[in-house]
């Protein structure tokens, strides 16, 4: 009884940790009154009796400890990687405890076999969405020593866990594990005939999630199944596509969570695993339409694919350098100013330089200074608005694509800071680039563009951008940061 009211407590905590999230203001707040709904819910189960305390607060030490280091260490535009091996953990934990349970028939059976399996699709998926954003995956370049470690070393433990399977007389699941090691060595992220792979993938897991439903046995060949098709399914996703996918890999741990709270009675388990499966989906609407992409071609694993188009060389014949005078002396004509970041800004943390300059211009030319944000923007969702927001840019300077490009012909100077992908043309214009149809800033259309960026290297999606070689665009080469301080001390200087 109290065990179930303290869950009724928590899940009201996750749901208006959810809500206060929803807003930047209330964000932070919200996150710390999700973690204390957390922290209530293990309180609950540790004091609900018939459980092994000693190993349980074992766990939580080990799993608390890895997580603040996580935290501490990882930086913020490596965020979409950490969420990926979050997501996988939280599938690679439904796979065991719905599979440590080992329930059979019935309503248990059936949430066994849907923790298995989407446990599973979510587990490798991630692991494959992992590897691509940390580039050691469908890659043809030379791997760093830890990237090798990872891929080699998962690739061999899955090889390992087939022969375990194959000893153990489980064919099936053999077979599985094998092919999981076998497509995590690819060097292309698709192969002939693959979409056929993938249906017959998909109709072979269903066959043995029903199979294990139904009779408790076969539960680690659906697992193995599964993982081929979680492999399949994000390995054919090209780069610029990946939030998409991390989101619903999100959603899909959410939902193996909540079939799993099933499995093992927990209703709070049911709770917070619904919560993650539904707001990640919501958060894939959200993607999908910012990307402009169907999420049905996004669940099979259809959109993106491999970087074509035209060639760097051609496309940057005609690209002007500039200097932070003269973008000082645009900014001193400018009436209207339209700030573009992107993931330079992030690795740069050049944020607060940005706002500086910013209020600069605005007290001393009398210029309007607005931030034009994408959605995709960065690295994670909404990772512009953290950044500025850490910068006390006050919020209704951020402005969201329509507003901007509505306005963006009679903007006189567009300073794009270390963004790439999201104002990069060939989006409108080239059918066969990975980013075909996402929309951009048109940065393009204003009457004067600077590009702030190191070098004309590629984004993301590593393909080359014509508005660095348009006719009414300037490139500062330089590290946002000392670029920005360096236009801040030119603009002072005037
Ligand atoms: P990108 O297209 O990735 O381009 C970033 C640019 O920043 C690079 O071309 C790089 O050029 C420049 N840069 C790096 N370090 C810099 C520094 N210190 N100073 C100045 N510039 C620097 O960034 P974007 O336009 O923000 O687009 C985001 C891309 O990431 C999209 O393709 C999106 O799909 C993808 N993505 C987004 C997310 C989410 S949810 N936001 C998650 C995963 C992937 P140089 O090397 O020449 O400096």
């Amino acid at each position: 009884m109290t065990r179930d009211l303290l869950y009724l407590l928590a899940a009201s905590l996750f749901i208006l940790g959810l809500r206060m999230m929803s807003h930047p203001r209330t964000a932070a707040r919200g996150n710390l009154v999700g973690a204390l709904g957390m922290a209530v819910a293990i309180g609950a189960t540790l004091l609900s009796g018939g459980l092994d305390v000693g190993l349980l607060v074992l766990a939580l030490v080990i799993g608390s400890a890895l997580g603040v280091v996580a935290a501490l260490k990882v930086k913020m535009t490596a965020m979409p990687e950490m969420v990926g091996l979050l997501n996988g953990f939280g599938g690679l934990a439904s796979v065991l405890v719905a599979g440590g349970e080992g329930a059979s028939g019935g309503v248990a059976g059936a949430a066994t076999a849907a923790g298995g399996f989407i446990g599973s699709v979510t587990f490798f998926g991630s692991f494959v969405a992992f590897g691509k954003l940390a580039e050691f995956l469908a890659v043809k370049w030379k791997l760093k020593p830890w990237q090798a470690a990872v891929k080699f070393g998962f690739s061999g433990a899955a090889a390992a866990g087939a022969v375990a399977f194959a000893v153990g007389g489980e064919l099936l699941a053999a077979v599985g594990g094998l092919a999981i090691a076998g497509l995590l060595l690819l060097r292309r992220e698709t192969f002939p005939g693959m979409t056929a792979v993938k249906a017959l993938v998909l109709a072979l897991a269903l066959v043995a999630a029903v199979t294990a439903a139904r009779g408790g046995s076969g539960y680690w060949t659906l697992v193995a199944v599964a993982g081929v098709l979680g492999v399949l399914l994000t390995w054919s996703i090209g780069g610029a596509d990946m939030p998409v996918v991390i989101a619903l890999l999100n959603s899909y741990s959410g939902l193996a969570a909540a079939a799993t709270g099933f499995v093992i009675g927990n209703t709070v388990l049911i709770i917070g695993g619904a919560l993650v499966g539904a707001s990640g989906i919501i958060l894939t609407g959200i993607m999908c339409r910012a990307m402009n992409r169907s999420l049905w071609n996004v669940v099979l694993g259809a959109s993106g694919g491999a970087a074509a188009g035209p060639k760097a060389d051609e496309v940057y014949r005609t690209v002007k350098a500039t200097s932070a005078d003269e973008v000082a002396m645009l900014l001193e004509a400018a009436r209207r100013v339209v700030i573009v970041p992107g993931y330079g800004m992030a690795v740069a943390q050049a944020q607060h330089a940005v706002r500086d300059l910013a209020n600069l211009v605005e007290r001393e030319f009398g210029a309007e200074v607005v931030y034009a944000i994408h959605p995709v923007a960065g690295r994670m969702p909404g990772h512009m608005n953290v950044l500025l927001a850490e910068a006390d840019v006050p919020y209704g300077k951020l402005k969201e694509l329509d507003e901007i490009n509505s306005a963006m012909e009679s903007t006189d100077v567009c300073i794009v800071v270390g963004a790439n992908d999201v104002v990069n043309p060939l989006a409108r214009t080239d059918p066969s680039s990975p980013i075909a149809g996402m929309p951009i800033v048109d940065a393009d259309r204003a009457r004067t563009c600077v590009v702030v960026k190191r070098s004309l290297g590629p984004g993301f999606a590593g393909i080359p951008n014509p508005l660095f070689a348009k006719e009414r665009t300037l490139m500062l080469f330089k590290d946002a940061r000392e670029a920005f301080v360096e236009i801040a001390a030119a603009v002072k200087a005037r």
